[in-house]
């Protein structure tokens, strides 16, 4: 049986964090040998946002791409591109805005919380929009263009990306509906059960919160960002009796980079009072900078050959670009364009 094709975008954010590692990244790994995998740098997307701060948009691109290489997203097996090299997707989200009632973006519960963030930023307490705009107005349909232009079946995302992911399936149905075809399959998201992984200080991990900690950091970095991690807040000395499950974060990073054998010492020694939290997070950094060592050593050979790696997102912009314009003859059929 034909292998289905399989989509997931991130923003261009930098480099990223062990949350996305988690998250994120290791699934899309997992996922390559089952499905046809598109994975793509939403560079579009990230201008919703940032259109007025692109100085580090390039590095920013490359970045994600080598943190992606470096866990093993393979280009032998994956399909790894930058949405702003698919012009098809463009053309798409064109077409499908003229078909989407706004009400639908401007009810996207996901695309409030956004306009709450970036108003926060701005310090704006006042109840209009003055940021948004109408670029960030159909990120959504964006978003929809982005997985229709490759009629893709399947999409992992988080919790956070379910609304978009659900105007989506509108846009395909009401597409369907007007043009009187069965052109769109209706994506259906595939939600990952690794639990999100949270910040040193127990918040949500993000860069903007300055609470995480790279893939690409090194030894020494992640090893002070280690010591920082929330522990048993009602443990005062280091021979008290410890709660493992209320060590919010030193403890969840065990269960996450370490072995089961050493989960079970770390949660024995700590109820017994016979393991000081500083002594703990200590090996917890060795641990995670054993973990991460080859990961780390691979994206530095990466990072020595960037041509290599453009020729790598090149190849597959091509691809995707290929693939998306077999759905456009269709597509433009079907409007009679
Ligand atoms: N909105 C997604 C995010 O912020 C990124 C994204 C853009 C995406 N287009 C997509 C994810 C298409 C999946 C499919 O994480
Ligand atoms: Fe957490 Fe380790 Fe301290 Fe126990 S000893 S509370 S597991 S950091």
């Amino acid at each position: 049986m034909e292998k289905v094709n399989l989509i997931s975008g991130m923003r261009s954010t930098g480099r990223l964090h062990l949350g996305h590692y988690m998250g994120v990244i290791t699934n899309w790994v997992k996922l390559q040998d089952e499905y046809n995998c598109f994975y793509f740098v939403a560079d579009w997307h990230a201008l919703t946002t940032k259109y007025d701060n692109t100085q580090n948009l390039r590095q920013d691109k490359l970045d994600v791409v080598l943190d992606w290489l470096a866990c093993g997203i393979d280009p032998d097996k994956s399909v790894i591109y930058f949405q702003s090299k698919v012009l098809q997707i463009a053309e798409l989200h064109i077409l499908l805005s003229m078909i989407t009632p706004n009400n639908w973006a401007e009810r996207d519960p996901t695309l409030k919380d956004m306009v709450k963030i970036l108003k926060n930023k701005e310090n704006d307490t006042s109840d209009n929009m003055p940021q948004m705009t109408y670029g960030l107005l159909g990120y959504p349909i964006l978003m929809s263009a982005d997985i229709m232009a490759l009629n893709a079946a399947i999409v992992p995302v988080g919790i956070d990306q379910l609304a978009h992911l659900e105007i989506t399936r509108d846009i395909a149905r009401r597409f369907n509906n007007i043009y009187k075809t069965d052109l769109f399959n209706e994506p259906k998201p595939k939600l990952t059960e690794i639990p999100l992984l949270l910040g040193v200080d127990g918040q949500k991990m993000g860069k903007s919160f300055n609470n995480d900690i790279k893939i690409s950091d090194d030894e020494e970095t992640t090893s002070k960002r280690i010591m920082q991690c929330v522990t048993d807040r009602t443990r005062a000395r280091k021979d008290d009796p410890g709660h493992p499950e209320q060590c919010e974060v030193a403890f969840k990073y065990y269960q996450a980079f370490a072995n089961e054998e050493t989960v079970q010492q770390v949660e024995c020694e700590c109820r017994a009072g016979k393991r000081g939290c500083a002594d703990c997070k200590r090996q917890l950094g060795k641990i995670i900078n054993e973990k991460f060592a080859p990961i780390r050593e691979k994206r530095e050979e990466y990072k020595k050959d960037t041509d290599k790696v453009y020729d790598i997102i090149n190849e597959g912009s091509k691809k995707a670009a290929l693939e998306a314009e077999k759905v456009m003859k269709k597509v433009r059929d079907a409007v009679n364009i």
